[in-house]
């Protein structure tokens, strides 16, 4: 993973012209359930020129679909159960620490029925992703397709956000509607806010790690080159001609990403810097 390419056009007046997608996000993806977004990942995967590659699926709970799917594609998985750790806190600490072991550029929360935590956005903050089927902020948790239903509304959908510490309250990074149809029950406007979700996701977890994010207050913009020496939220920025990654959210300097002070050796070394 991680190999940089400058490919050059043909033509003298051409500038170089850097291939941005060579350079491979790690993504840990979290499922409860059936996995469907979970597979929409893998399948993007698959093609190098996605930018991302799953390096780990984790779950909240054994026996699932989702984990089925992780271990058919060869992927490394855990489980951490609430009810199997002393306290929520030490749930939230294993989980972080299970998926720290990954080195993920960007954590995909893709039908993960459990809140994070203090400790797990510690660790992740800003690169944590999860998709909500509605349009948020209506109808947030865990109920969104029926009390969409139950409300009336004609279009619902999903909403593509940064988790923070509240329940589906995260800036939003991506949304599509998906219309309301008469004779709809819960089961069949979920399965059809199923569909567009999971292009959703795959697009937007797609433009994100090629092209890199900031954010500013609640605004998201995915797909922003920064200024040298500017600040990145991101899978990724080209300076100076190269492309390099910049996973942790930190400042690129040089070519090297540097966070709170300290050199990311972790992602300088994805990035062929070290
Ligand atoms: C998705 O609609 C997600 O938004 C919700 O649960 C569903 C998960 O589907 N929280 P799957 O497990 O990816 O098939």
């Amino acid at each position: 993973m991680g190999r940089i390419t400058a490919q050059r056009r043909r033509g003298p007046a051409r500038p170089a012209a850097v291939k941005v997608a060579d350079v491979t996000a790690r993504l840990v993806v979290l499922v409860s359930g059936a996995g469907t977004n979970l597979q929409a990942l893998l399948d993007a995967c698959a093609d190098d020129s996605y930018g991302a590659a799953v390096a780990a699926v984790g779950a909240d709970r054994t026996g699932i679909e989702g984990l089925a799917r992780a271990r058919r594609a060869g992927l490394p998985v855990f489980t951490h159960r609430v009810a199997d750790h002393p306290t929520r806190a030490d749930w939230d600490r294993a989980l972080a620490r299970s998926c720290e072991r990954y080195e993920p550029d960007l954590v995909i929360s893709a039908g993960f029925m459990k809140l994070v935590g203090q400790d797990f956005l510690g660790r992740f903050a800003g690169r944590v992703v999860n998709t909500h089927p509605s349009l948020l902020p209506a109808f947030a948790g865990m109920h969104a397709v029926r009390d969409a239903l139950g409300y009336g509304v004609k279009v619902t959908g999903c909403t593509v956000f940064l988790v923070d510490a509240g329940t589906d309250t995260g800036p939003v990074i991506a949304q599509a509607a998906v219309p309301v149809r008469e004779d709809d029950d819960v089961a069949s406007l979920h399965e059809r806010i199923k569909v567009t979700e999971r292009a959703l996701l795959v697009d937007t977890v797609g433009r994100m790690v090629r092209g890199g994010w900031t954010v500013r207050g609640r605004a998201v913009r995915v797909g922003r080159t920064p200024r040298a020496g500017g600040t990145v939220q991101a899978g990724r920025t080209v300076q100076a001609g190269r492309t390099v990654q910049a996973g942790r959210g930190g400042t690129v300097q040089a070519g090297r990403t540097v966070q709170a002070g300290r050199e990311d050796a972790a992602v300088a070394r994805r990035a062929g810097q070290g």
